[in-house]
């Protein structure tokens, strides 16, 4: 359990923070969230959380209330406070603000509510003998606007849940035809030892994880293309892969009690792991964010 969370300015015991009812967060989802990962005390890129935040901040138009400094001076603080040398995962929440009263329209004067926590993440260990999950493909509900990260994840959550109720660890949402991504992933797949994600689009989150796994491709020789992956690619891949910062590289099994591949996670993934979990210690290692 953590100690202290950050609070509009203030280091707060978890028990005693307060917010208003008329958040604008509490009643419309109308905010962004990042969640940075942890390891052994050490923020893991945390310059494209700050950037992605950026992006999701303008995209819905409210200004970013602190530096990148200050960001940077709250999650030390906040991991010094709560996690200093174990991993954990920074969570942080930017809302429009606080109303006088119910209103879908806001006043131009608006002061954002900030909210960042530091908690124990346990990061799965991952080697092929115990990885392995299932999915199942749904129907992407969601709104067209899923670039930003927005708190108002209800479909998200939905999506994720009937996933859960099937047996299933998560759901591959498909749009006219082509997956997208996870309720809370980015998606992978290996067809003839080539490495598939679909192209960034409005439809999808430009996850950091999908990102550094992008870079370990190329960096490795193992040929990568982005372009969009109908239902039909998705059923007939060799490998299915999900990302995010809290799974990192998660090797799907299963979809829809269908054996992927051999059932077993892939060769591919094996190679990529390892250069993720070698990537993950240099930095670690390193003086420095
Ligand atoms: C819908 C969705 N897509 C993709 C991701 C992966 O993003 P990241 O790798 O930055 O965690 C997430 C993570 O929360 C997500 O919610």
């Amino acid at each position: 359990m953590p100690e202290k969370l950050y609070l509009n300015g203030n280091y707060t015991a978890v028990k005693k923070a307060k917010i208003s009812v008329f958040d604008r967060g509490f009643m419309f989802g109308d905010g962004v969230y990042e969640v940075i990962p942890v390891y052994s005390g050490k923020l893991f890129r945390s310059e494209g959380h700050l950037a992605r935040l950026q992006y999701s901040l303008d995209a819905i138009d409210i200004p970013n209330p602190l530096t990148t400094l200050q960001w940077i001076e709250i999650f030390s603080t906040l991991i010094e406070h709560n996690f200093p040398s174990v991993d954990s995962v920074i969570y942080l929440q930017i809302t429009r603000g606080t109303m006088e009263k119910r209103d879908h329209a806001w006043p131009p004067d608006m002061q954002p509510n900030v909210l960042v926590t530091c908690t124990e993440q346990v990061y799965a260990k991952q080697d092929s003998a115990t990885a392995g999950a299932k999915a199942v493909t749904l129907d992407d509900t969601r709104w067209s606007d899923c670039h930003i990260k927005t708190i108002n994840l209800l479909a998200n959550a939905l999506l994720h849940q009937e996933a859960r109720n099937q047996g299933a660890n998560e759901a591959i949402l498909i749009r006219e035809g082509f997956a997208i991504e996870g309720s809370q992933s980015n998606l992978f797949i290996v067809r003839d030892d080539i490495v598939i994600t679909p192209p960034k689009s409005r439809h999808m989150l430009g996850g950091i994880t999908r990102e550094i796994v992008l870079e370990l491709c190329q960096q490795n020789k193992i040929i990568c293309s982005e372009k969009n992956i109908s239902e039909d690619d998705l059923h007939q891949a060799n490998e299915i892969w999900l990302s995010s910062a809290t799974r990192e590289i998660l090797p799907i099994v299963t979809l829809n009690q269908h054996a992927v591949g051999n059932g077993r996670p892939g060769v591919v993934w094996q190679q990529i792991i390892q250069l993720y979990h070698e990537y993950k210690f240099n930095l670690i290692r390193s003086p420095g964010d």
